[in-house]
Order: C-alpha cells, then sequence, then structure tokens
C-alpha cells in the first residue's frame, strides 16, 4: 500500500511533540516534509530532523512540492481558512487544527472547495476509544433519552507570546477550548441548539465563559471553558434513566480513561485503555483519503461547530439570548 506522505505547515512544539511522532507511528503514513514561514527554516528543520522529513522555505513551497499528499496546519487560528483553501487549491488533502474556521460561512467555502479531496478538522479526541466507547453506550439507550450534556474544558496557560491571547489571531477561550465542549453536544444529540446563551468574562479576548443551550423538546446543554481556571477536562450524559460521565476527554493520550455509568440499577466504572487519539485521528484520516469517504468530523459538522461558535460569541457580546435560524 502507497503510504500517505504528510506535508506540516509550521513548526511548534504541539506538533513536534504530540502530532508528528503519532503520524510517525501510524502505519501507512510517513511525515515527508515541514515548512515554516520564510526566515524560520532552522525551526522546521529541527521539527523535521527526527522524521528524516524535508525541509520547504515558506509554505507555498510546501504545497508545490508534488511527493506531499495531504498538509497538516496548525497555524494560529486566523490562518487556517487560508492555508486550507491554498492547500485544496494546490491538490492536497488537509487536517486543520480546531477552529477549521471562525464562521459558518468559511467553513461552507472549505467544504465547496474541497471537491473529491478529503479535509477534516483536528477533533482527535473523537477517535479515541474512550469516545467511541461513550458514544456507544449513548446509543445502546441504557440511560434512557437524553436530556441534558454538560461539558467543561479548563487549563490555566501562560499568557506571554501566546497566540490565544491575541484577538488579531482569533485568540480566546471559545475558539481554543470551548471549541471541544460545544463539539460534544452537537453529536449527542445529532442536532442544532434552537438557542444559546453565553456569558464571558473577557480581557482582549474571553477567558473564561458559561453557556447553555437549548436544543428543544426538553433537551439542553450546559458548558463551562476557561484558559485561566485550573484543569477539568469532562463531559456528561443525563438521561431519563441514569448518567454517563467521562473523565479526560480532550486532555490525555498517556493516562487510561474512565466512564461512569449511573443508572436505577446502580454505578458501574469502565476503564478504556491509554490509546494515543493522534494517532487513532491519523489512521481515520488516511482511511478517508484511501476510501474516497466523507470523514467521522465532517466539513459539514464542522460548519455547525462554528455557528454556535458565533452565537455564543454573539450572546456575551450583546447579554441576550441568540435563536439560531433553522438550517435547510
Ligand atoms: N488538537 C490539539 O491537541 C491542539 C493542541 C495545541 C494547539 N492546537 C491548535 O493548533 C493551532 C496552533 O496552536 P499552537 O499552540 O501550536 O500555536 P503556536 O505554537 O503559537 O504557533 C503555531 C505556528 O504558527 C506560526 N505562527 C506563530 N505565531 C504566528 C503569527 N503571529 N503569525 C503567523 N504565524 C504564526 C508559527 O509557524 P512557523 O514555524 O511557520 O513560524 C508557529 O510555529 C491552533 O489552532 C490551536 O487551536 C491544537
Amino acid at each position: 500500500m502507497k503510504p500517505l506522505r504528510w506535508g506540516v505547515l509550521g513548526a511548534t512544539a504541539h506538533i513536534s511533540g504530540r502530532v508528528l511522532p503519532a503520524i510517525h507511528r501510524t502505519p501507512g503514513n510517513v511525515v515527508a516534509a515541514v515548512a515554516s514561514r520564510p526566515g524560520r527554516q532552522a525551526a522546521a528543520a529541527e521539527v523535521a530532523r527526527p522524521f528524516g522529513a524535508r525541509v520547504h522555505d515558506g509554505y507555498d513551497a510546501l504545497l508545490a512540492d508534488p511527493d506531499i499528499d495531504a498538509v497538516y496546519i496548525a497555524l494560529p487560528n486566523t490562518r487556517h481558512v487560508p492555508w486550507t483553501l491554498r492547500s485544496l487549491d494546490a491538490g492536497k488533502h488537509v487536517l486543520v487544527e480546531k477552529p477549521m474556521a471562525l464562521s459558518e460561512e468559511d467553513c461552507v467555502r472549505i467544504e465547496r472547495a474541497a471537491a473529491d479531496l478529503v479535509v477534516m478538522e483536528a477533533y482527535m479526541y473523537r477517535f479515541h476509544p474512550q469516545q467511541v466507547r461513550a458514544a456507544e453506550l449513548l446509543a445502546s439507550g441504557e440511560i434512557g433519552d437524553l436530556r441534558v450534556v454538560r461539558s467543561a474544558f479548563a487549563y490555566p496557560t501562560a499568557t506571554e507570546g501566546n497566540i490565544r491571547f491575541d484577538p488579531a489571531l482569533g485568540g480566546g477561550a471559545t475558539w481554543d477550548v470551548g471549541c471541544y465542549a460545544f463539539d460534544v453536544p452537537l453529536w449527542a444529540f445529532g442536532a442544532d441548539p434552537l438557542r444559546v446563551r453565553a456569558t464571558f468574562h473577557s480581557r482582549e479576548v474571553d477567558l473564561s465563559a458559561v453557556a447553555t443551550m437549548d436544543f428543544g423538546d426538553g433537551r439542553s446543554a450546559v458548558l463551562d471553558y476557561s484558559l485561566e481556571y485550573g484543569p477539568r477536562a469532562a463531559y456528561e450524559f443525563q438521561g431519563t434513566r441514569g448518567s454517563i460521565s467521562v473523565r479526560n476527554a480532550w486532555t490525555s493520550p498517556v493516562e487510561d480513561g474512565l466512564i461512569t455509568v449511573v443508572t436505577l440499577d446502580g454505578v458501574r466504572d469502565e476503564v478504556v485503555p491509554a490509546a494515543d487519539a493522534y494517532e487513532h485521528q491519523t489512521a481515520a484520516f488516511a482511511e478517508a483519503v484511501r476510501e474516497k469517504v466523507t470523514p467521522l468530523v465532517s466539513p459539514a459538522h464542522s460548519a455547525r461547530t462554528a455557528r454556535v461558535g458565533e452565537a455564543l460569541v454573539r450572546s456575551a457580546a450583546t447579554g441576550a439570548e441568540v435563536t439560531l435560524r433553522r438550517r435547510p
């Protein structure tokens, strides 16, 4: 089988420490080239060295490389749309970091531009066996009908030189950690909220948020997320017969996952052995390329998530509930 040859735009700790080793370990995938902005080739060379990958001076040079099949984009949030579109234009498949875009409209543009190419937002946690098991438990009906999703993602992070605190680069908790928290109710309910309301604690960007979503028929989501609180990464499904709690949902590829199921019949803990979400993500992406199918995290799903992010930002800015228009 011909391996999928990956090119990487940007050279960062996140990429070199977690994502590229995972791509390298996943059978049928090769880290073939890394590019930094012009003048930062030394950084790219350092990231490329452990994988024997080529180094390109500038992202356009990498996109012109005919021996690259797929591009991984982990640039500041406002750079995702332009470089995804350019990569697609160069005929490459694209795995782009979350958020794919800061608007529904831009996600739709990307979906249209992709045509037969695979483009996927890197919600790696969706591929982790812990999430797969949580989704199975939910679908099994053991907790009855889903009524409430509670979802929280927080970690305190350094502000110095951090793109997350720069409004011009699409910073803020909503697009950094919030998008994980509000992704969960969207797939769990398999529906879009009718109304959302959010309160932000902000300086230059939103640092923390509390939000609610109304999905109609007595179904709701309650979220909090933050770049300044102590660590928490958990979600919970509350059903008519019980609940499913998922600990360590987005953070750790090294620890075992823990799922607790509470029903009228009792309490049960399930341990899901440690697994690397980035490896599972790579394998799923490569399979979508090979099989020419839409990936689990489709651009259409990304558009739904971006739409909710936009609505939360609007609600916090106006202090009012935001009603989302019905999707066709
Ligand atoms: N899925 C996950 O687990 C996860 C974890 C962390 C981050 N992320 C996502 O990955 C993306 C990057 O986050 P990060 O923490 O890795 O960012 P980062 O290290 O600050 O920057 C990433 C790369 O973007 C380029 N860059 C940095 N500052 C820039 C600026 N001011 N203008 C233009 N380009 C700039 C640099 O590439 P050059 O090498 O070309 O200079 C840098 O190596 C974000 O979208 C974030 O949401 C995802």
